[in-house]
């Protein structure tokens, strides 16, 4: 067996489509899968993979060092592909203390971990899966690219921005072999829904308001995720230690046309007359310091690394929507619980 590598954060959304890629195409791989199996984080969505003899689940929390460090000593990881986090922008602003400890204090974890046990650094690599959030907010104009000043806003940009900083941190101070990659918003099946397009798409089939926040305009550049996933391979194995590569869909969309766009796809699927979905639209009170604009210049690593994105935005939104109208199983078990009393009872009308 050749590499053993750590993936943190296998279970959730991300994690689950980079763990699959890999179990599937590096059969001399071990998939190491590290996850606390948050509200996030869902062993449903490995089922396929779950048997694969290059794959193994460990249950565990990146902010407890003690258990990280046996974790290290006893497989002797070759590398760490780290998304393990808590993601989402809401959840930071009622909790930020819990994005500081996952975010923050799980990431040093795990550079800790890496650094006592890792004798031959350029041979270890430490990869970092981060967010544009960290950017902060564009105008109407211009791009991030992977030079643009950090300026985060949110709870959950800052808690990422400054696990960005220890990760280069342990590079300059320490020489451990890191990658970072920012990416843009992310969509595709396995999505938790509470994020906006699968939020949106749980409301649609259950006639249920779709709440927008503000005026719906800001703007979002959307890639599909098994793109990021392709990303993620591509960087790790191929980027020089201590590069950051900016990932985007150079697909920026309003949240609202976004909306009006999903709404046709609804309609059509669920056989309902043109315009029924888009009167389920509901503006709402804005989130809090609500970035207006993320736009990602991805030309490093398309030039460099010769990625690009594979799907066009409505082929990928079709496909996003049959996949949930297909599981309905998966979107009926993640929305049981408290799902209804935290997401659908919160949004303030305007
Ligand atoms: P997610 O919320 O779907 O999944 C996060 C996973 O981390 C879950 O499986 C959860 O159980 C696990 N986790 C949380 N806290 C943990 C802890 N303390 N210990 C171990 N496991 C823990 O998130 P996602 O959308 O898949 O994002 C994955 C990574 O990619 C994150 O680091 C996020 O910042 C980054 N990212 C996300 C997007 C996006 O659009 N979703 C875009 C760019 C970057
Ligand atoms: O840019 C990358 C980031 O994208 C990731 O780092 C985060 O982990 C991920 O959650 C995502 O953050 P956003 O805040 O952009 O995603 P979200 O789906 O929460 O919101 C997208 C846009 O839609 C944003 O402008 C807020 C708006 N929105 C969101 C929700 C949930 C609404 O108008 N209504 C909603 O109900």
């Amino acid at each position: 067996m050749g590499k053993t590598i750590l993936v943190t954060g296998g279970a959730g959304f991300i994690g689950s489509h980079l763990v699959r890629l890999f179990v599937n195409k590096y059969s001399d791989y071990k998939i190491v899968n590290l996850d606390k199996l948050t509200y996030a984080g869902n062993l449903a969505n490995l089922k396929d993979i779950e048997n694969k003899p290059n794959y193994e689940f460990i249950k565990g929390d990146i902010v407890d060092a003690t258990f990280i460090n046996e974790l290290f000593t006893k497989y002797k990881f070759d590398s760490v592909i780290h998304l393990a986090a808590e993601s989402h922008v809401d959840r930071s602003i009622s909790n930020p203390l819990e994005f500081v400890m996952t975010n923050v204090i799980g990431t040093v974890n795990l550079l800790n971990a890496a650094k006592a046990t890792w004798t031959q650094p350029t041979t270890n690599r430490f990869y970092h899966v981060s967010t544009d959030e960290v950017y902060g907010s564009l105008g109407e104009t211009g791009l991030f690219t992977e030079t643009t000043a950090y300026d985060p806003h949110s709870p959950y940009s800052a808690s990422k921005a400054s696990s960005d900083h220890f990760v280069r941190a342990y590079h300059d101070t320490f020489g451990l072999d890191i990658v970072i990659s920012n990416c843009s918003n992310n969509y595709g099946g396995y999505h938790f829904p509470e994020k906006l397009i699968p939020l949106s798409i749980y409301n649609i089939k259950n006639n249920k308001s779709i709440p927008i926040y503000g005026k719906g305009e800001n703007i979002r550049d959307w890639l599909f995720v098994e793109d990021h996933a392709r990303a993620i391979d591509v960087i790790f194995h191929n980027a020089k230690s201590g590069s950051t590569y900016n990932i985007g869909g150079h697909n920026e969309w309003t949240n609202i046309d976004l909306i009006r766009l999903l709404c046709k796809v609804m309609d059509k699927k669920l056989n309902r007359a043109e315009g029924t979905s888009a009167q389920l639209i509901t503006y709402v009170k804005d989130r809090a310091g609500h970035d207006l604009r993320y736009a990602i210049d991805s030309s490093k690593l398309q030039n460099d690394l010769g990625w690009k994105p594979s799907l066009q935005f409505e082929e990928g939104l079709e496909k996003t929507v049959n996949w949930y109208l297909s599981n309905e199983e998966w979107l009926n078990n993640v929305t049981s619980g408290d799902y209804q009393k935290y997401y659908q009872e919160q949004y303030v009308k305007r």
